[in-house]
């Protein structure tokens, strides 16, 4: 008998419901995003077929709906309290003592204090009902048709569950996401959000759900309102429930059982906070057993079981001397603030990143002004804001540049963009950037060839193009005033250790303007060649997954000067090989992992176990995060181990790989 609509229609959503926690809760998804899409729409074409068996719950009601007039009114049943803060180790241990007085055996959760914003997830039977804002912690807004958008919140939670769940978590930006944000803000010459927490409130307060929905935000439960009818009895029962029931959690769970302990994860926390993938601001301490928890109650508006532990800001004020300007490998002017030196959360800081003309303008900032100066990671720091009640009356505007600092050739600004760009093809200072480019790890990894070395070889006419480099010899870098007989040596044969490459290190260290290492891969997979690259069309281009109009213009462009063809082919010529990069062939097996490679590999090289995993469909990546399904270990792998080990990531050694190709 033919399989009915309704189950059909069931088993495709059970099962999307499943890739859901696998890919969100268990980060181990098991399809690949288009295997998914295809589902997707499978599910989403017999639904629209079928209105009759309409479902809220479906996966696919994870969509913007209708802009809402305004928001309403939320009373939280339970009221969302604040936490307590304490700014180092004498206050930290005064918390501890007093724990100490009240609980049994002593162990407290440690858990990451996300930069983001207090929500509550409520559900009934099981299922999605409704998210609302903490507000003043009695009253908030609901917000329900925008995080109904956020793919990591489950519109059904995996059984058994209690009648009514109210789940307390932590809406966020992550810092990708944030960038990606700003830097299409900055295109279009809006207002650029000052940081990720300020995004995702931004992003939750808006009463367009479209908008929520195509800004990736995330949500990591960290609490409920009340652990009445759930049966669990401590912190850590709570985080282990809350996977089973499809929920997602932080990845930086730890149990605690003393002060020391406390001390170390708080310097391990601070340690990872530049290379997560979000914003925290510190860790936050709760007492294990929720026994314990009621014994110690409550103080004000805040639970005396708990405890935000902060990090040193992030954050500092500092003035501004000057605004200096530089240019970029494709000729961008990007206006640089130089500061009264700062340090900020240890690292010392006198310059920051204004992006471009109408984020100053639209910073209204003067020089002399107090601005507020904001590092994360290991980018460049960025202006977020004037003090102005701190100006005097003297502070002097900025002017932008009519001509280029560099080579003093007109600038112009291209329509429908915010970038000013020197008109001149072969600036130097444009010149100099793309061959630090072209150099860099990420791409031709000519190791060592930094400013240094371009500037010295660029001003004695040694290097004019890429290939330049190439025809290098030991007599020419040695007339290079102060450059030792090894460190000549070193740079000679770190050039030619560079010519042993990929196609898709080729393609990015080109520069060619919009595409980055992702789209270099992409179009490295897709062509296999740099052959078939040169002969393809726009049109083809535009075939390339997640290559648009614009990003196929700008290819295009760059592969039909001829000054660029002929460079191509003299890097070809002067020794540059290119490992071919399989397209998927020999099989599917990998499809949708992710792979990292680490180490000296017993028989393969580099290139080529990555061309083996390319080959059955799997994605190869240069760092470890949550998102790696396996790392490959060779022979004294580093840094890259040991993360992959705290990830809990699953390592094959070469032998197993190429078993599992078979
Ligand atoms: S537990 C009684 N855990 O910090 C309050 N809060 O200052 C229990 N926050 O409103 C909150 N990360 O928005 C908790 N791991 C975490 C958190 C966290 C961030 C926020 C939360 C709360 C604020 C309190």
């Amino acid at each position: 008998m033919a399989k009915s609509v309704l189950s059909e229609i069931q088993e495709l959503r059970s099962s999307l419901q499943e890739h859901n926690y696998r890919y969100h809760v268990l980060d181990n998804p098991t399809i690949s995003d288009a295997q998914y899409d295809k589902l997707f729409r499978k599910l989403q074409g017999l639904e629209a077929k079928h209105p009759e068996h309409f479902d809220p719950s479906s996966p696919t009601q994870k969509v913007g709906g209708p802009p809402l007039p305004s928001f309403k009114k939320f009373q939280h049943r339970v009221p969302m309290q604040s936490l307590q803060n304490v700014y180092n180790a004498e206050e930290m241990t005064a918390f501890f003592d007093r724990w100490q007085k009240v609980v049994s055996s002593f162990s407290v959760m440690g858990e990451p204090k996300f930069d983001g914003l207090a929500i509550e997830l409520i559900f009934e039977k099981g299922v999605f009902a409704t998210a609302a804002t903490r507000g003043d912690g009695e009253t908030g807004e609901d917000v329900t048709a925008n995080v109904k958008t956020i793919r990591s919140v489950p519109l059904k939670l995996r059984p058994p569950y209690p009648d009514l769940l109210e789940v307390r978590g932590e809406v966020i930006l992550l810092k990708e996401e944030f960038n990606r944000i700003n830097e299409e803000r900055a295109k279009l010459g809006e207002t650029l959000f000052a940081n990720p927490r300020n995004a995702a409130a931004g992003t939750i307060r808006q009463l367009d759900p479209k908008i929520a929905e195509s800004r990736r935000l995330e949500l990591f439960c960290h609490g409920l309102a009340s652990s009445d009818g759930t049966g669990i009895q401590s912190q850590r029962d709570l985080f282990e429930q809350f996977r089973a029931w499809g929920l997602k959690t932080n990845p930086l769970l730890r149990e605690l059982k003393s002060l020391e302990e406390i001390a170390s994860f708080y310097e391990e926390v601070e340690r990872k906070r530049d290379a997560l993938p979000f914003e925290i601001d510190g860790i936050v301490l709760k007492v294990n057993a929720f026994r314990d928890q009621r014994e110690l109650g409550f103080v004000a508006r805040s639970p005396r079981w708990a405890v935000a532990y902060k990090f040193k800001a992030l954050e500092e004020n500092t003035r501004l001397l000057n605004v200096t300007f530089q240019v970029g490998r494709t000729g961008t002017i990007t206006p640089v603030a130089e500061l009264e030196r700062v340090e900020i959360g240890g690292v010392e800081v006198k310059r920051a990143g204004l992006h471009n003309e109408d984020q100053i303008r639209l910073l209204d900032l003067r020089i002399g002004d107090v601005v507020v100066v904001k590092r994360a990671g290991d980018v460049i720091p960025d202006v977020v804001s004037v003090i102005v009640e701190k100006r005097t009356g003297k502070e002097k505007p900025i002017r932008f540049p009519k001509t280029c600092p560099a080579c003093d050739s007109p600038i112009t600004r291209m329509e429908g963009e915010a970038a000013n760009r020197c008109s001149n093809s072969v600036c130097p200072a444009r010149l100099a950037e793309s061959l630090r480019h072209f150099a860099s790890k990420r791409a031709m990894n000519i190791e060592g060839l930094g400013d240094r070395w371009v500037e010295a070889l660029m001003n004695k006419g040694l290097v004019r193009h890429f290939s330049d480099i190439y025809s290098l010899t030991l007599d020419d870098i040695r007339t290079l005033e102060r450059q030792g007989e090894r460190s000549s040596e070193k740079l000679l044969s770190a050039i030619e250790k560079s010519k042993h490459t990929t196609l898709d290190r080729f393609i990015y260290a080109l520069g060619i303007r919009l595409v980055g290492e992702r789209t270099a891969e992409l179009l490295a997979t897709h062509f296999g060649t740099i052959e078939r690259l040169l002969d393809s069309s726009e049109e083809e281009l535009t075939n390339v997954e997640e290559v648009g109009p614009t990003v196929a213009e700008s290819i295009r462009n760059f592969l039909s000067e001829k000054h660029n063809q002929r460079e191509i082919e003299l890097l070809l010529k002067k020794g540059v090989k290119l490992a071919k990069i399989e397209t998927h062939t020999a099989g599917t097996q990998f499809m949708g992992l992710t792979f990292v490679i680490t180490g000296t590999l017993p028989a393969l090289s580099r290139t080529e176990a990555e061309a083996l995993v390319r080959a059955h469909g799997g994605k190869v990546s240069s760092s470890v995060s949550k998102n790696t399904s396996y790392l490959v270990v060779g022979a004294d792998a580093g840094s890259k181990l040991d993360k992959a080990r705290e990830l809990g990531v699953k390592e094959l050694s070469e032998e197993e790989l190429m078993k599992l190709t078979r």
